[in-house]
């Protein structure tokens, strides 16, 4: 009988061991918490398929954000819901909208302590659903374009710290990085949706924010799962075009994608934790078939492990609450 001459058991032997040797560690800063401001509410809203997620009347953000802000969470990403929608989305770069407000609100009660990022698209704005103008059925990439600069500059006035496009039409980066750099916003900082793939995983934020495809669906922009390369692509687009951190999303999915950007690009690497992936946790931790702390541990820092560098996730408060027990 021989024994092993290595045993990898050593170090796991006690806690103590297993924490020195950890080699990657979800901190509360990595966390980015998304909040969903919607005009027509004076109170919060449950939203049914992400339980413990509410939308918000634009009243209600500054208290919800003082929660995160207590957690040790430092950024915030918002979305709006409009009181009205039309076919070019102009709730969306209307001055006195709610997801502007909220930029103010915040900033004001916040100042530097809480990055304010915003979700920079046209879905929850438009009467057809679609993240950009549509003419003849078609989704239009140049028009669009326009608008997203002026979506973008309206963050960018009301206070927001970085911009997020999250529409998938090309060129949105540089549109956005020119128009918020001629209107004086050069210190505005740009998070790209990069490499957004056509997701199944989406559902449960369709429902939060209204803001379903009311025709086809989102593969004329949004990515096909089966790619990889054209990932690749779409960053490094985004990189040439003046984007300051890249997105890949869903993130449980496509762990190699941000494993493979991590690995080719060399600034900040964003992962979205979205709604679906949110969801599935939430309804199994419900009927008890999994431990929803374990889980969500292990899915934040495997998305870190990856390569994220942060990661915006509905589970960001939970998150930094269980960190600080372990
Ligand atoms: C809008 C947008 C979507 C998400 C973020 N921004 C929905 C979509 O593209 O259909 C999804 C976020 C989530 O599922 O948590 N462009």
């Amino acid at each position: 009988m021989t024994y092993p001459a290595v045993r990898m058991r050593r170090l796991r032997r006690t806690a103590a061991l297993r924490s020195m040797i950890q080699g990657v560690n979800l901190r509360t800063s990595d966390l980015v918490f998304p909040i969903f401001v919607d005009e027509n509410l004076t109170d919060p809203l449950q939203i049914d398929s992400m339980p413990g997620i509410s939308r918000l009347p634009v009243s209600g953000v500054v208290d919800e954000a003082k929660s995160v802000v207590k957690q040790g969470v430092k950024g915030v990403l918002l979305f709006g819901l409009p009181k009205a929608k039309d076919e070019i989305g102009s709730g969306a770069y209307a001055t006195s909208g709610g997801v502007q407000k909220a930029i103010a609100s915040l900033k004001k009660e916040f100042s530097d302590e809480l990055v304010v990022i915003t979700d920079v698209c046209l879905c929850e704005y438009t009467s057809t659903g679609h993240c950009g103008v549509v003419k003849k059925g078609n989704v239009m990439n140049d028009p669009t374009l326009d608008l997203l600069q002026k979506v973008a500059i309206s963050h960018a006035q009301a206070g927001a710290d970085v911009v997020a496009p999250s529409g998938m039409m090309d060129g949105q980066v540089k549109a956005i990085r020119e128009g918020l750099d001629d209107a004086g916003y050069t210190d505005t900082a740009i998070m790209a949706y990069s490499a957004k793939y056509s997701s199944g995983f989406y559902g449960p934020f369709r429902e939060a924010a209204e803001c379903a495809p009311q025709f086809g669906d989102r593969r004329s922009y949004q990515m096909g799962f089966g790619n990889s390369h054209e990932a690749l692509r779409e960053i490094e687009l985004d990189v040439n075009e003046g984007a300051d951190i890249i997105m890949v999303k869903p993130a449980l999915s496509y762990l190699d994608i941000i494993s493979a950007a991590r690995s080719q690009f060399n600034l900040p690497i964003a992962a979205y934790n979205v709604s679906g992936e949110y969801s599935m946790v939430k309804a199994a931790a419900g009927n008890g078939w999994m431990d929803e702390k374990a889980a969500t541990l292990e899915i934040l820092t495997a998305i870190k492990r990856a390569g994220a560098d942060l990661i915006i996730t509905y589970f960001a408060k939970d998150a930094a609450k269980w960190l600080k027990q372990t």
